[in-house]
């Protein structure tokens, strides 16, 4: 059998033999994600205007302490250093914030936008090794699994925030009486993208199908495999899609607060 050489060349950092805007992609996803990190980190250091009316924005939600009503444990704790600017959303925020930078999907895509580890496929890197995932700091990815079981406890509480956010107080009155308004759409539509997000993670279907070498004869776990998997088919989708959504609801809940929004009652 015959054998064919064939010298390999490292394309310089940038060359390809594609012909379409390659480049497109990572200009975008690098511009997204600035803007909402930039805007989170804004967002998160202001503590206030994070509540309305029923409203919780999810950036701050649960509010562990402070002096919001949400408060679970009651105002600014003791120990919190002194030197740090206090913000309810600092003690929650580093959580969901991890889980997405840990996503697989999100680690092709940023490793793409912001190291250009390459630019895109068949595009030259500026790098000559390739380190993998198997050393530090990369290897600190594989925390994602662990960071899943949080985001689902995440989805719980902002579930219930939705269900408090139906709930308004009647000024005449001082009574709470069962309502929507456009602020409640907005947090459910929230919870919902983020549920789709989480739901279809790589490592959920991991957790739900990996341990096994069958899925016959286990209906249940079987039936959560091929939902996990149908949602994950769409999970770029989900991440970009609950990332506005998170955005937004914060967003609308701060404007509200500041009086330049008005909250339309639905009924
Ligand atoms: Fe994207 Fe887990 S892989 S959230």
């Amino acid at each position: 059998m015959a054998d064919a050489l064939v010298q390999l060349t490292r394309r310089r950092f940038g060359e390809t033999m594609r012909r379409d805007a390659w480049w497109v992609q990572p200009v975008v996803v690098f511009i997204i994600l600035t803007a909402f990190i930039v805007y989170a980190t804004w967002a998160a250091f202001q503590n206030a205007h994070y509540e309305f009316g029923p409203y919780l924005s999810p950036f701050y939600s649960p509010v562990l302490f402070g002096d919001s009503a949400h408060s679970w444990f009651g105002p600014k704790p003791g120990w919190w250093p002194g030197f740090l600017p206090f913000s309810p959303a600092l003690i929650i925020l580093p959580f969901p914030g991890l889980f997405r930078v840990t996503c697989y999907y999100y680690r092709g895509a940023y490793y793409k936008a912001f190291w250009a580890d390459p630019p895109a496929c068949t595009v030259g890197e500026p790098r000559k090794t390739y380190l993998g995932e198997r050393t530090l700091p990369l290897v600190l990815q594989n925390v994602h699994r662990y960071l899943l079981y949080i985001a689902l406890v995440f989805l719980v509480i902002l579930a219930s925030d939705v269900w408090k956010a139906l709930w308004f107080v009647d000024p005449a009155t001082g009574v709470k009486e069962f309502g929507m308004g456009v602020g409640t759409l907005i947090l459910a539509t929230n919870t919902v993208l983020l549920a789709l997000y989480t739901l279809g993670c790589h490592s959920l279907r991991h957790i739900v199908g990996g341990y096994l070498d069958r899925l016959a004869g286990r209906p249940v776990r079987k039936a959560a495999y091929d939902c996990t998997s149908c949602l994950n088919r769409w999970h770029p989708k989900w991440a970009w899609f609950s990332l506005f959504s998170v955005a937004f609801a914060d967003i609308y809940v701060r404007l509200c607060s500041m009086g330049i929004w008005h909250d339309v009652r639905i009924f």
